[in-house]
């Protein structure tokens, strides 16, 4: 009997092993403050990989340096961060998972302690490495410093860094490119009216605060082949009243089917803080839902799916197209050549090394 979990799934002319997938986790750990990936990407990646993932999406990866969120992640604005991925990508093609990755601009989230690795929370100060971070309006983040609103050139910039390193993600032979505008980060911000005060023609109308994610899009389109899919993370609610909700999502995913993007990854929530978030087991996927029902295109469904048999259901009930599932794979990389068993689908993805071991 086929299993949902482990059929395959066409986006363009990508076929991809199986629906259960790596979500964009950052690693903080560009360790040479350069955003090159280094050993430890190398090594998590691959063996994500070697775990059984249909796809793996590389964490947020900033377009340009005051993008990254803290200084030790990935970026790719330049083409040494672009090489430094190639051997990711070839790692992960040798064990037969497809990869993409998360491009990124983390607004006014940006400038922040890594989540490890020093002693402090929040925005990094000037002589800790800290730099201006910029936003929609100048309204900050609770607890983080205050913004720059991003005037009509610097909207230009953010663009083409967009596109500029979409172009780097297929030279490096990514499979798929994700854009980021989900968890409060820039294009999120100017998505949510409680983010984004402006009153020109990004601000104000669902239009207007839609209008950067869209030119980002069509600018990253331009530059991918044809036939690569193209993935747009959304907060499909904030989890509180007046902000970016899931009926503006809905219209949200129609427009960017109708500007090329194949996939919807539902998440929810990072904007507003504090939140009254129902975290539980499944508790994103309504949300997942309720927007392939909108928008009419594949989704993800992420956040707290932890087991076979609970992704299963959501696949097989129609519920989402694939799950993305994170730190059930940090726990365990090879979380799906297990589900693989619990859920008595033969497993493909034995490699000739270690056949010793299941005979
Ligand atoms: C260590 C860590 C890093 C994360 N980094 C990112 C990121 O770079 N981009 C993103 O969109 N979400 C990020 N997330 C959120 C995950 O992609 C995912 O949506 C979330 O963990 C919920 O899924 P889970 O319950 O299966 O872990 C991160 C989560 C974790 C645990």
């Amino acid at each position: 009997m086929t299993r949902t979990l482990f059929t395959p799934i066409r986006l363009r002319d990508l076929e991809i092993r199986n629906r259960l997938w790596v979500p964009p986790m950052c690693q903080y750990s560009a360790l040479g403050l350069d955003g090159r990936a280094t050993s430890w990407h190398l090594m998590h990646y691959g063996a994500l990989a070697r775990g059984g993932a249909g796809a793996i999406i590389v964490e947020a990866t900033g377009v340009v340096p005051e993008g990254r969120i803290s200084p030790t992640d990935l970026g790719l604005w330049d083409d040494a961060q672009r090489d430094a991925l190639v051997p990711i990508v070839e790692l992960a093609h040798a064990q037969g998972a497809a990869i993409g990755i998360q491009l990124a601009h983390a607004g006014r989230k940006a400038s922040t302690h890594p989540e490890w690795g020093t002693d402090g929370s929040g925005s990094l100060r000037a002589d800790e490495g800290g730099w201006q971070t910029v936003g929609p309006s100048a309204i900050p983040f609770p607890g983080l410093g205050a913004p720059v609103a991003l005037d009509a050139d610097g909207i230009d910039q953010v663009v083409e860094a967009f596109a500029a390193a979409a172009r780097r993600a297929v030279e490096a032979g990514m499979d798929l490119v994700e854009i980021h505008a989900a968890h409060g980060y820039l294009l999120h911000e100017f998505l949510s009216p409680l983010s984004n005060q402006r009153t020109d023609e990004y601000g104000g109308s669902l239009e207007n605060r839609a209008r950067l994610l869209l030119r980002v899009v069509d600018a990253a389109r331009a530059v991918i082949p044809a036939g690569m899919p193209l993935l747009v993370r959304l907060s499909a609610t904030e989890w509180v009243d007046g902000g970016f909700d899931l009926e503006e999502t809905g219209q949200m995913g129609r427009w960017l089917g109708e500007h090329g993007v194949d996939l919807l990854d539902i998440s929810t929530g990072g904007n507003i803080t504090p939140a009254p978030i129902p975290v539980g087991p499944g508790y994103q996927t309504p949300a997942a839902t309720s927007v392939r029902a909108a928008s009419g295109l594949p989704v993800g469904a992420v956040g707290m799916i932890d087991e076979p048999f609970q992704a299963e259901q959501i696949l097989a009930t129609g519920l989402a197209d694939v799950v993305l599932v994170g730190r059930a794979l940090l726990r365990d990389a090879n979380l799906p050549l297990h589900a693989a068993r619990a859920l008595r689908v033969d497993d493909p993805y034995i490699p000739a090394q270690y056949r010793r071991a299941h005979r």
